[in-house]
């Protein structure tokens, strides 16, 4: 049977509309507008594209945004002296730098400086710590988006095997963390992983963050398990320029009980949980309830 398709965009959508009417009644009632400053160094033409739709969807829930470009030759001091500024302005309650850095520029340095508070990319040292000691953290936007979707399919996640397929710092390990958090039993596998085909189908839930096209096919798929998609991966396939993620959708989706397909799947719920993260930030940094349902 074909697996049911996990619909990221529609979810985004609704998960944009609570957070707007969040952001209304913040307005209305505590005269609060959340602020979203987003630093892009350098004219990467992808980063460019990410940083308008950040921008774009920031202001479309109510929030106010603003966006630092600095030339792609901006010294380490000065960068530094700019996220100082915003980390001490109060109309600012998230702050993103645009990753990847020129390669002059020292990343984790930079992300460090940013008051762990204001981390709406949660890569802060401080909050990967909060999330692997289950504390409150600020939670990386693209695992949490992976999170509700699971969690809104699922209900309870308690008890289940998952596997995650890569072991970065921005999605593989903050995910894993996340799913032991809902009493995920939890794996991580990566390019060393001895015969992953059987480590993947011990999955209940299998999440794929390893950045090569269709490298999860359907034999590596457990029937019924629900697999997350989380690669964007541009292809050249018969003389035409094609967008895969990280798992081979046609075998997989015959196998798997739920899926979400790429594009349409994870990619669209990062943006949507950066506004989430930053509407948290806010209440937290003025002692408001958070948002019920957007935060891990
Ligand atoms: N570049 C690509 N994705 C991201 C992200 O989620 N956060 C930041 N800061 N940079 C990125």
């Amino acid at each position: 049977m074909m697996a049911k398709i996990i619909d990221g965009k529609a979810f985004a959508a609704r998960v944009r509309e609570q957070v707007a009417a969040h952001v209304a009644r913040l307005k209305e009632e505590n005269g609060l507008v959340p602020g979203l400053a987003v630093v892009l160094v350098g004219e990467d033409p992808a980063s460019q594209v990410y940083v308008g739709a950040k921008g774009k969807q920031t202001v479309e829930v109510g929030m106010n945004s603003y966006e630092h470009k600095l030339s792609a030759d901006t010294d380490e001091a000065t960068l530094l002296s700019l996220i100082d500024k915003l980390n001490n302005d109060p109309a600012v309650h998230g702050i993103l730098v645009q990753l990847p850095l020129p390669g002059h520029l020292d990343s984790d340095l930079v992300i460090n400086s940013i008051n762990p508070a204001k981390d709406v990319d949660g890569f802060h040292i401080s909050n990967v710590g909060l999330l692997g000691t289950g504390q409150k953290a600020m939670v990386p936007c693209t695992p949490l988006g992976c999170l509700m979707m699971l969690r809104d399919h699922h209900g309870s996640l308690s008890g289940m095997n998952a596997v995650v397929v890569g072991r970065s710092n921005i999605v593989g390990k903050p995910m894993a963390q996340l799913l032991l958090g809902d009493s995920c039993t939890v794996t991580i596998a990566h390019s060393r992983t001895k015969d992953l085909t059987a480590v993947c189908r011990g999955a209940d839930i299998l999440v794929a963050a390893v950045g090569r096209p269709e490298m999860i096919t359907g034999d590596m798929v457990k029937p019924g398990a629900t697999v997350i998609d989380v690669g964007i991966n541009r292809i050249e396939r018969d003389g035409k320029t094609k967008l895969v993620g990280d798992v081979d959708f046609a075998s997989a989706s015959a196998v798997a009980g739920a899926i979400t397909p790429v594009p349409g799947g994870v990619g669209p719920m990062t943006i949507a949980c950066l506004l989430a993260n930053t509407l948290t930030a806010a209440c937290r940094a003025n002692g408001l309830a958070e948002p019920k349902g957007l935060t891990a």
